[in-house]
């Protein structure tokens, strides 16, 4: 099938339904096309939130003659597109869109989602929902209509809608049964949810019972559907539990691939916030509601380990050889940033770093005895830490047995933990992308991707790099300005102070 040539049939034949009908008509089943290139972008920003090679199992509650579905034939091979599913109550549209359509594997219902029974297994489940439901405000809705649906919503999403709630709102609840675990949903709705009190059920279902990603509004100024008349939002999330600190990406006005202003937002203080789009107002005005976000809004940060004597713990192949120490008890670690030539570091298949000269962390938990008897060769090279004094100095006196190490997992990303600005860089601060499983000394400060950021790095590990360069453009003022500088030029930057740096950039990235 050809798509481009069918989504031309398409665009026709839905001004010639929509002409056939009166607007009445139209607004009581709200009967309102996407705009062909707004539904293009819906589709693409989604594309950025799935997977490089997803199998979509598509869900469209509100098909009419497909926009959203031809959009993403548009964008999406055959073979990525593995189930597509439509519900259209109106044969009006429903027939024309199943004549349209009747190449492709497209399952469309001519039936009543809100009356339609879900699939029972989670693979039968969409992992792609994308809607825009009939913005049908509660007038337009029979007494016995609001009583069904305020009971299959409640039965659904636990949450009891308001009589006063609008269509759209049962629409976005109900579909909740639709979706797989994980699935991706992007809702096209009027943003009233957001300010009214009937819409507070369906930011409390957003924020607490599936993972808001993103809400972008667009300008109440420009209305999108020139006949619908009102201002519409769209609402990306996933269905699964927020994780803890998770911050949710709002923007304002200009498109939804190119928003004219962007902020994120803590759950947490979404919670505490009656009016979602004021945010948008004030952020116009240049001035933000909420503290900007920092890096540790996304990270972690921890100092690497002390092992309070590098010359006896860190050791160098040669040294693990001359001395035969048991490889069990040997992890990666990087060398000190002097000895670093390079800023990214690569693996082998084992997840050891490829580097000149490889260093090794000598790290065991084995009470003496059985390292005695199991391990002569470790013993040995222990008894000399012991006749060396090691043993006795202040850090290793404090661990038990002295020659373990703390847990320091490799992380991906590091900052150096200080540095002068006269140096051949002439930057004080370094950020590493460590491919590797080597871990750190506190030369380093390792940076551990909170919950948010792991789940897109692990998604879509080309973010990797991606975050690297962001945190790369800090600038080094930022930087100096959190950390101290001392005698000599030399800068330090303890962990919550590079934690404290604004990193608008790498949400960016992220986008979520
Ligand atoms: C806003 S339009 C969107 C159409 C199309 N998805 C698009 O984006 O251009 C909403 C569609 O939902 C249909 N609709 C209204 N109530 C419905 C219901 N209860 N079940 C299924 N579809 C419904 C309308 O007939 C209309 O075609």
């Amino acid at each position: 099938m050809n798509v481009t040539l069918t989504e031309s049939r398409r665009v026709l034949r839905q001004l010639q339904l929509d002409e056939a009908k009166t607007k009445a008509e139209r607004n009581k089943l709200g009967q309102f096309a996407t705009p062909i290139a707004l539904a293009a972008d819906i589709i693409k920003y989604a594309k950025t939130l799935l997977p490089t090679d997803p199998k979509i199992r598509f869900l469209d509650p509100a098909f009419g003659t497909g926009a959203f579905y031809s959009a993403l034939l548009q964008q999406f091979l055959p073979s990525q597109i593995v189930k597509a599913v439509g519900y259209e109550v109106d044969s009006h549209y429903g027939n024309e869109s199943i004549k349209l359509w009747c190449e492709t594997s497209l399952k469309l219902h001519i039936a009543d989602f809100t009356q339609a029974v879900p699939p029972n297994s989670d693979l039968a489940k969409a992992n792609l929902l994308i809607c825009n439901p009939p913005y049908v405000r509660h007038h337009h809705l029979s007494r016995v209509d609001k009583v069904r649906l305020q009971r299959v919503t409640e039965e659904i999403a636990g949450i009891k809608l308001s009589q006063l709630a609008s269509l759209y709102c049962h629409f976005l609840c109900i579909s909740d049964a639709w979706m797989a675990p994980d699935g991706l949903a992007g809702w096209l709705i009027p943003t009233g949810f957001m300010d009214v009190n009937y819409g507070q059920p369906i930011k409390d279902y957003l924020l607490n019972r599936v993972t808001l990603l993103r809400i972008h509004c667009f300008d109440p100024t420009d209305v999108q559907f020139e006949d619908a008349l009102c201002t519409s939002a769209m609402v990306w999330f996933k269905k699964a539990l927020p994780p803890a600190n998770h911050v949710v990406k709002l923007t304002y006005q200009g498109s939804l691939i190119e928003p004219k202003m962007s902020l994120m937002m803590s759950v947490k203080s979404l919670r505490q916030t009656a009016n979602w789009t004021q945010f948008g107002l004030v952020s116009a005005g240049g001035n933000s509601p909420e503290q900007p976000l920092k890096l540790s809004d996304l990270f972690t940060i921890k100092r690497g380990l002390a092992t309070g004597a590098n010359r006896f713990f860190v050791l160098t192949s040669e040294q693990v050889y001359d001395y035969q120490l048991p490889k069990e008890f040997l992890k990666p670690i990087l060398p000190s940033p002097r000895f670093l030539g390079v800023d990214e570091i690569e693996a082998d298949p084992w997840g050891n770093p490829i580097l000149e000269n490889p260093l090794f962390l000598l790290s065991c938990d084995l009470p003496p005895d059985e390292v005695k008897t199991k391990y002569p060769m470790l013993w040995d090279y222990l008894q000399r830490g012991v006749k060396q004094g090691i043993r006795d100095r202040y850090l290793c006196k404090h661990r038990s047995p002295w020659y373990s190490q703390e847990k320091r997992p490799s992380s991906p990303f590091l900052c150096t933990y200080m540095g002068r600005r006269d140096t051949g860089r002439g930057k004080p601060f370094r950020f590493i992308l460590n491919h590797s499983r080597a871990t750190a000394t506190n030369v380093y400060l390792m940076l551990y991707p909170l919950p948010i950021l792991a789940q897109a790095l692990l998604d879509k590990p080309e973010l990797n790099k991606q975050v690297w360069q962001a945190l790369n453009q800090i600038s080094d003022q930022a930087l100096m300005g959190e950390g101290r500088v001392y005698g000599g030029g030399l800068h330090k930057l303890e962990p919550r102070e590079l934690g404290n740096t604004l990193v608008e950039k790498v949400f960016d990235i992220i986008s979520i």
